[in-house]
C-alpha cells in the first residue's frame, strides 16, 4: 500500500515574535520543516502534503530550494480552522488507496524508526494513533479508552471532565489512517466544541462508530513528538538533538572535550581516535578520518579530512580536501576549492581558495593563495599574496616542486614559476620565473652617505 504524508504547517507561530513563519525556524541552521520533510521522503512517501497557511510564499521558496525534486503536493489552507480542518484540505490531493500518516511542521525531531515502528503496529485498515505518558499532560489530547482498554476517542484539554484530565496518556498528533476513510470522516467533523475548531481527534470517535478498530501506539522518546511554539522550545530541541549528535559521534569514537560544547549541523563521519576540543560547529557533510585532531573554535563546513591531520584553534575550512598528517592553523581560512596533498601545512591568517597545495609545501604565515597549483616541498614565505583579479578575471599561479617564495612577495596571476625557483623576498613577479634560478625585482638597497635627520626649527 502506497504512503502519502500530510504534514501540517498553516500556523502562524505569534509566539516565536518573529516575521520568519515558524516551520521555516532554524534548527540546526535548517529549517524546522526541513527535518521532517526528510524524514518523510526517507519513509518513501508516493507523496507529501504541506498544507499552508501563513508565509505561504516564504515557506514554498524556502522548501523547494532545499527539496527540488520531491513530490510535495502544495495545499493552501487560508483560515486555521483546527487540524481537523486542515488535513480536510489535504483529502483531494490524496489517492484513495493510499494509507495516509498525519505529520507537523513543527514537530521536527519524529525518527524514521519511530513512524516505521507505528506504521508497522497498526493494520492498513485501521486508524493508527501515537501516543505518549506525560507525567503532566495538561494541554494535549487525552486518550479515552473503554472497558476492554480499547481506544474510543481522544478528548481535549479545554473539554475534557477532571476524571478525562487525570488521564496520562496523550495524543502526539501523529496518525495513520487509510486514505479513503479519512474522506469518509472528515467531512463530518463538527465544530461545536470549547474552541469552536474542527478537532482531526474527533475521527477517533468516527472509527469507533464506523466499526474500524482503533490502535494507540506508544512512543517513549518525548523529543520524537515535541513541537515547537517559541524560541525557548527550539533552544531546547537544538541542544537535545545536539545532544543526540555529540552521542553519535562518541559511538564512532571521537573524544570529545565537552559533548555539550559541539554543534552540528548537518552530517559527520568520524575515524578512530578524533579528538575534537570545544565550540567546534560542524555544517553539512564533514568526514575525518583517523586520529584527526580539531582545536577549540573551529567551523569545519563540506570538508573531507584525512587520517593524522590537524587543524588548530580558530581556523575555518569550507569546502576544504585535506590529504594525511596535514597541519592547519591557528587561525587558518580554507576557503571552497582548498585542496591539500599529504604533510602541507598552512599556518596562522593565512586563506586559502580554489587551490591545490602539494604535499609537504608549506604556507606558514599571513598570506593569501588564490587560483593556485603548487607542488610539492614548496615553502611559501610570510606574507605572500598571489594577486589572482585583475579586477574582472580570476588568473591561475603555477608553482613548481621545490621552489621558495621569499617573504611579502606578489605573484601576480596568470603566472608561473619554475620548479626549485627561488623568489627573493618583497618581489612583485609578473613572468615567469625561470626554474632552478633566483629572480629578485625589487630595487637595491643603497646607504645615502651624509644623509642627515632633518631638525626641528
Ligand atoms: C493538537 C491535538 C491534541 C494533541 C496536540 C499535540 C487536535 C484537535 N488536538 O492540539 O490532541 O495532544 O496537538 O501537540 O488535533 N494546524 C494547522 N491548521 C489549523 C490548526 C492547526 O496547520 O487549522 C497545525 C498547527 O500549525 C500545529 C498543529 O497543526 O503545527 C497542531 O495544532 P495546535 O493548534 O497546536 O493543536 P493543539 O491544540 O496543540
Ligand atoms: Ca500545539
Amino acid at each position: 500500500m502506497k504512503l502519502d504524508v500530510v504534514i501540517l504547517a498553516a500556523g502562524k507561530g505569534t509566539r516565536m515574535k518573529s516575521f520568519l513563519p515558524k516551520v521555516l525556524q532554524p534548527l540546526a541552521k535548517r529549517p524546522l520543516l526541513s527535518h521532517i520533510l526528510e524524514t518523510s521522503l526517507s519513509l518513501n512517501a508516493h507523496k507529501v502534503a504541506i498544507v499552508f497557511g501563513h508565509g505561504g510564499d516564504q515557506v514554498q521558496s524556502q522548501i523547494k530550494k532545499e527539496f527540488s525534486d520531491a513530490p510535495i503536493a502544495w495545499v493552501e489552507q487560508q483560515q486555521q480552522l483546527g487540524t481537523g480542518h486542515a488535513v480536510s484540505q489535504a483529502l483531494p490531493v490524496l489517492d484513495d488507496d493510499a494509507r495516509a500518516l498525519i505529520l507537523y511542521g513543527d514537530v521536527p525531531l519524529t525518527s524514521i524508526a519511530t513512524l516505521v515502528g507505528f506504521q508497522d503496529s497498526v493494520p492498513k485498515d485501521q486508524l493508527g494513533v501515537l501516543t505518549i505518558e506525560m507525567a503532566v499532560p495538561t494541554g494535549y489530547g487525552r486518550i479515552i479508552r473503554g472497558e476492554c482498554g480499547q481506544v474510543v476517542r481522544i478528548v481535549e484539554e479545554k473539554d475534557a471532565s477532571v476524571a478525562e484530565k487525570a488521564v496520562t496518556e496523550v495524543n502526539t498528533g501523529i496518525m495513520v489512517a487509510p486514505a479513503a476513510r479519512l474522506k469518509e470522516w472528515l467531512p463530518r467533523l463538527s465544530s461545536n466544541n470549547a474552541q469552536g475548531e474542527y478537532y482531526l481527534t474527533d475521527i477517533v470517535k468516527l472509527a469507533n462508530e464506523g466499526g474500524v478498530a482503533v490502535q494507540a501506539v506508544l512512543v517513549d522518546d518525548p523529543m520524537e513528538v515535541e513541537g515547537v511554539n517559541d524560541k525557548r522550545q527550539l533552544a531546547k530541541l537544538e541542544r537535545l538533538l545536539q545532544a543526540k549528535h555529540a552521542n553519535h559521534l562518541m559511538a564512532m569514537g571521537a573524544t570529545l572535550a565537552d559533548p555539550a560544547r559541539v554543534d552540528v549541523r548537518g552530517q559527520v563521519e568520524v575515524g578512530s581516535d578524533c579528538f575534537i576540543d570545544v565550540n567546534v560547529v560542524f555544517e553539512g557533510r564533514v568526514v575525518l578520518g583517523n586520529n584527526v585532531e580539531i582545536g577549540p573554535n573551529c567551523l569545519i563546513k563540506d570538508s573531507v579530512i584525512g587520517n593524522n591531520t590537524t587543524i588548530k584553534a580558530n581556523s575555518m575550512l569550507d569546502n576544504a580536501r585535506l590529504a594525511d598528517h596535514c597541519d592547519v592553523g591557528p587561525f587558518a581560512r580554507l576557503r571552497p576549492g582548498a585542496e591539500l596533498a599529504s604533510a602541507a601545512r598552512v599556518g596562522n591568517f593565512v586563506e586559502v581558495k580554489n587551490t591545490y597545495l602539494g604535499a609537504h609545501s608549506k604556507a606558514n604565515h599571513l598570506a593569501y593563495l588564490g587560483d593556485c597549483e603548487i607542488g610539492t616541498e614548496v615553502n611559501v614565505g610570510a606574507g605572500t599574496i598571489t594577486c589572482n583579479y585583475d579586477g574582472v578575471n580570476k588568473h591561475k599561479t603555477r608553482i613548481g616542486d621545490g621552489a621558495f617564495i621569499g617573504s611579502n612577495s606578489s605573484l601576480v596571476a596568470p603566472l608561473e614559476i619554475g620548479a626549485g625557483a627561488t623568489i627573493g623576498a618583497g618581489s612583485t613577479i609578473t613572468r615567469k620565473a625561470e626554474a632552478d634560478a633566483l629572480t629578485v625585482t625589487r630595487a637595491k638597497q643603497t646607504t645615502i652617505e651624509g644623509w642627515r635627520r632633518p631638525t626641528k626649527k
